[in-house]
């Protein structure tokens, strides 16, 4: 009798229990991970790829041709934990007819809802005002203290009306916006209906917008997207924020911006690098907001992305469709 050829499957992290569970639970598989809540190494990483059919890994680790070559050709399916699909090199893994597994849709609405958190933390001055609460500077109830800008009536600009733009817009819409402009490679027309969203270009939307919230992936076209060219067309009473990935911004034009009054101010869940050092010049500046990319960080949605990732892993594995296969 023939011995069971079982699957190796190399997980790069500890992962949420319920997408651990479904790996722990599949027989044709000898699963092995990096046991830490930190990255691994990239000398780890090599060692435990090798010969690895399978590859469950996050946004943090870097996908290029040498992990690829260090995987070796037994290498058949990416699972990525996140819908952000930048760290992978596709034209790579496409070239080796890897199948890639992401996490489009469960994070939608977590992601907008914070982006939403951010947008009224950082236009209402929020950690500016508990801070004086803190530090004595509240003396008084005076008249233009501690003022910001609010969104009734305000014209708010998307750049990337995609699922997380769309499901920001429709968080936004009951603010009472008066006008939604939005950019990407084409309209969406069928989308766009809903909050009457106008396609603009980007100088446009830069110029006429009184929040601007970037929602779009990062590739080649995006990179370096929010230059010194669109911070100087944005309003001086505009704010920015950035959901998307950090290098869709130049952020030392960013911090010229912020630091000069061209802008009002900018709130980032995303950085480049991330973390960012704890001396970076944005992290001295009161009109700029700084999250550590907790876009999707609820338990539901962490516990709900690692389970769909494992899904993913398995059914690429077994030659099945796959929950939610990116098309390379
Ligand atoms: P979608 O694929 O649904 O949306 C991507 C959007 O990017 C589309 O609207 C697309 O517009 C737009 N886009 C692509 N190229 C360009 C371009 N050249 N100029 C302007 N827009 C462009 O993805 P999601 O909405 O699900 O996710 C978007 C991104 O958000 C992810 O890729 C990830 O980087 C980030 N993210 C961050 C999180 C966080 O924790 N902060 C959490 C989840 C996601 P079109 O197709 O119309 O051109
Ligand atoms: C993603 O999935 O791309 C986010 O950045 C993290 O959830």
């Amino acid at each position: 009798m023939n011995p069971v050829r079982l699957m190796k499957v190399f997980v790069t992290r500890r992962i949420p229990p319920e997408g651990w569970a479904a790996l722990a639970r599949a027989a044709d598989c000898q699963v092995e991970h990096w046991d830490s809540d930190e990255p691994i190494p990239d000398k780890e990483l090599e060692r435990g790829v090798a010969g690895a059919h399978g590859l469950l890994c996050l946004l943090t680790d870097r996908v290029d041709k040498r992990l690829l070559d260090a995987a070796g050709a037994n290498l058949k399916v990416i699972s990525t934990m996140s819908v952000g699909v930048d760290h992978l090199a596709l034209d790579e893994i496409k070239k080796r007819g890897i199948r890639v597994g992401y996490t489009p849709d469960v994070l939608t609405d977590a992601t907008a809802e914070l982006a939403v958190s951010l947008l009224l933390t950082t236009c209402r001055r929020l950690p500016e005002a508990i801070e004086e609460v803190r530090n004595g500077g509240w003396t008084s109830w005076k008249p233009l203290w501690m003022c910001g800008y609010g969104l009734t009536q305000s014209t708010v600009g998307i750049i990337g009306l995609g699922r997380i733009g769309q499901a920001i817009a429709q968080r936004l819409k009951p603010f009472g916006i008066q006008k939604f402009l939005y950019t990407g490679r084409q309209p969406r027309p069928q989308e766009a209906a809903e909050f009457q969203a106008e396609f603009v270009s980007t100088p446009k939307l830069a110029a006429e917008s009184d929040f601007i919230i970037v929602a779009c992936s990062l590739t080649p076209a995006t990179k370096g997207l929010c230059n010194k060219d669109f911070f100087q067309q944005m309003k001086k009473t505009a704010v920015f924020v950035n959901i998307s990935r950090g290098d869709v911004v130049n952020q030392d034009d960013l911090y010229q911006a912020l630091a000069g009054g061209q802008i009002a101010a900018a709130g980032l869940d995303v950085t480049t690098p991330e973390p960012l050092p704890t001396n970076h010049p944005l992290l001295t500046l009161k009109n700029c907001v700084i999250l550590p990319h907790i876009g999707s960080a609820t338990y539901g949605t962490r516990n709900t992305m690692s389970l769909l990732a494992a899904n993913n892993l398995l059914a690429g594995l077994r030659g099945e469709p796959m929950p939610s296969e990116l098309k390379l």
